[in-house]
């Protein structure tokens, strides 16, 4: 069990942790979530004492690790942590990298150090690859093989600081398994992750963070679909809803496919699904709405509802009605309807951007 209690963490000109207080129980699958600077990797460092806290208590099992002479290389044998930029020792193999903290730090012979390498290269699918250099391998590789690494101490707890934030979308998913088949193992895991999807599924506890402590903590189910507090709210539903502005012909496509991107990679959306919802931008706007505006001013509004897995594109623009089924546009409408159903019309009488299309983006 880890207790954390009134922790505190000052730098010289950022106070990010001024209150942060929770028990962590053994086995506890925790995803810590929150908006960007708001002191997440910071509050992991100083669970292992990674980062010395300027006041408040981390107890560990009954011992208080921030007291003076406390043992940390013991403490942090049992707390392994996975960052997001796998820190492997490019001049070892693989197999190597996964020894070596055996043979140093817990005084494994060799053979024993090599046998332990093998088996958890085994369970992080990474057999073949034993007696490569990791600039041989992928992002999600590699951090397979940071994750086998961590194991080899046999840790209580593992801190995972953003797993799969440095990886390419493919690797995702492989990075993610691995770290799903560890959570019915019994060990204790904290998890800072932008990837809410994957925060939700794996999660049985999920702290929000903000205003230098854990603003709120719930089931997911609590978290993701019924926030109490405001912040945490507004957060949640900024997830769940992409809004994109268009005002200019020559805006930026691709900046905004990344953004589609990332979004649907939060959401978990399915890849077809993802695909789908690409192509309804690219047509409606790029192909149909665009070329026939001077001015653009198109809002999409883009909404994934996890309970009908569905996800509604919605865009309204201003200037006078496109026919979308003219000469120019039948191509691209013909494409858009084959990622699309629902498709509608409507003008209203008043405001800025009158026009409103809307549609439900195909499985
Ligand atoms: N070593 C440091 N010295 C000074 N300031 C720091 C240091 N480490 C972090 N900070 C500041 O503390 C604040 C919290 O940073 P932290 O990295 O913990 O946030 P985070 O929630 O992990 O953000 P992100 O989601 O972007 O990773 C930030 O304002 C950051 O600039
Ligand atoms: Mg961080």
């Amino acid at each position: 069990m880890i207790e954390i209690v009134s922790l505190r963490k000052e730098y010289d000109n950022i106070t990010p942790l001024t209150d942060v207080n929770a028990v962590i129980n053994d086995g506890d699958i925790i995803s810590v979530i929150g908006p960007s600077g708001m002191g997440k990797s910071t509050f992991l460092r100083c669970i292992n004492m990674l980062e010395k806290p300027t006041s408040g208590k981390i107890i560990v099992n009954g011992q208080d690790i921030t007291a003076p002479g406390c043992n940390l290389q013991k403490i942090r044998q049992k707390m392994g942590m996975v960052f997001q930029s796998f820190n492997l020792f490019s001049h070892m193999t693989v197999i190597e990298n996964i020894m070596a903290p055996q043979t140093d730090l817990l005084r494994r012979t060799r053979q024993e150090a090599y046998d332990e390498a093998v088996r958890l290269l085994k369970l992080v699918g990474l057999s073949e690859k034993a007696f490569s250099y990791p600039d041989e391998m992928s992002g999600g590789q590699k951090q397979r093989v940071a994750i086998a690494r961590c194991l080899a101490m046999d840790p209580d707890t593992i801190l995972f600081d953003e797993p799969t934030s440095a990886l390419d979308p493919t690797m995702v998913g492989e990075v993610q398994a691995v770290i799903s088949e560890l959570a019915g193992t019994g060990k204790t895991m904290i998890i800072v992750t932008h990837e809410m999807g994957f925060a939700r599924a794996i999660a049985n506890r999920v702290f929000y963070m903000d205003e230098g402590g854990i603003y709120e903590e719930g089931t997911p189910e609590e978290i993701f679909e019924s926030p109490r507090k405001e912040k945490t709210r507004q957060f949640i539903r900024g997830l769940k809803v992409l809004e994109l502005t268009v005002r200019e012909q020559r805006f930026d496509f691709l900046g905004m496919q990344t953004e589609i991107e990332s979004y649907c990679r939060k959401n978990l959306i399915p890849y077809r699904m993802s695909r789908h919802l690409h192509l309804a931008f690219e047509e409606l706007v790029q192909q149909i709405l665009v070329p026939g505006m001077d001015r653009p001013d198109i809002f999409c509004s883009i909404e994934y509802s996890e309970k009908d897995e569905k996800v509604l594109f919605s865009v309204s623009y201003g200037g006078d009605e496109i026919d979308m089924s003219g000469e120019d546009s039948s191509l691209a409408l013909s494409v858009l309807k084959s990622a699309v159903t629902d498709l509608g019309h409507e003008v209203s009488a008043e405001g800025a951007r009158k026009n409103h299309v809307s549609m439900t983006i195909l499985p």
